[in-house]
């Protein structure tokens, strides 16, 4: 049984091992907890137990959009959902803050995910690297 939390209490270690898995990076020492007390409108915690199986980090403009950020789940956990329920609790908490739009972006092999599974439509994106 998986329990999704919005502005769940979280260590950073455990966001830590789960973006360097997620992304194939080394670990890095990153702040999320002030990171996103900060600057989010909220992010997910998607538990197994007392594990923290999954995160997602959902940024705002303060007003009527929000955005979807690095999603992550444990690669041990994965396909069974639980990457859907993380979204599927953001949306339900961005609607009630008030926004009206949630945006992503992501690479090609995960439309299916984002697309069908998650409900985002296509729409056009932009991006320039800033270093
Ligand atoms: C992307 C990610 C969050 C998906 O999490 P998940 O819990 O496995 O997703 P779900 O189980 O809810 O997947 C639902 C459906 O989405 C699709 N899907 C999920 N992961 C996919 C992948 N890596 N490639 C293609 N389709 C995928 C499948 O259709 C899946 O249904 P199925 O298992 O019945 O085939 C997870 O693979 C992950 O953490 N990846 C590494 C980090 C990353 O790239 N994050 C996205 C940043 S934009």
């Amino acid at each position: 049984m998986i329990a999704y939390e919005w502005r769940g209490e979280f260590a950073n270690d455990a966001v830590n091992v789960l973006h360097a898995e997620g992304f194939g990076h080394p670990y890095l020492d990153i702040d999320w907890h002030t990171q996103v007390h900060r600057h989010s409108l909220g992010w997910v915690c998607a538990r197994d137990g007392e594990e923290l199986v999954g995160f997602v980090n959902v940024a705002w403009d303060g007003d009527a959009h929000a955005f979807v950020l690095d999603t992550l789940v444990a690669s041990h956990a994965r396909r069974r959902g639980i990457g859907t329920g993380l979204i599927a609790t953001a949306v339900e908490h961005a609607k009630a803050a008030g926004c009206e739009w949630l945006h992503v972006d992501f690479e090609d092999h995960l439309a299916g995910y984002y697309f069908d599974a998650c409900g985002f439509v296509p729409t056009r994106a932009g991006l320039i690297a800033l270093r």
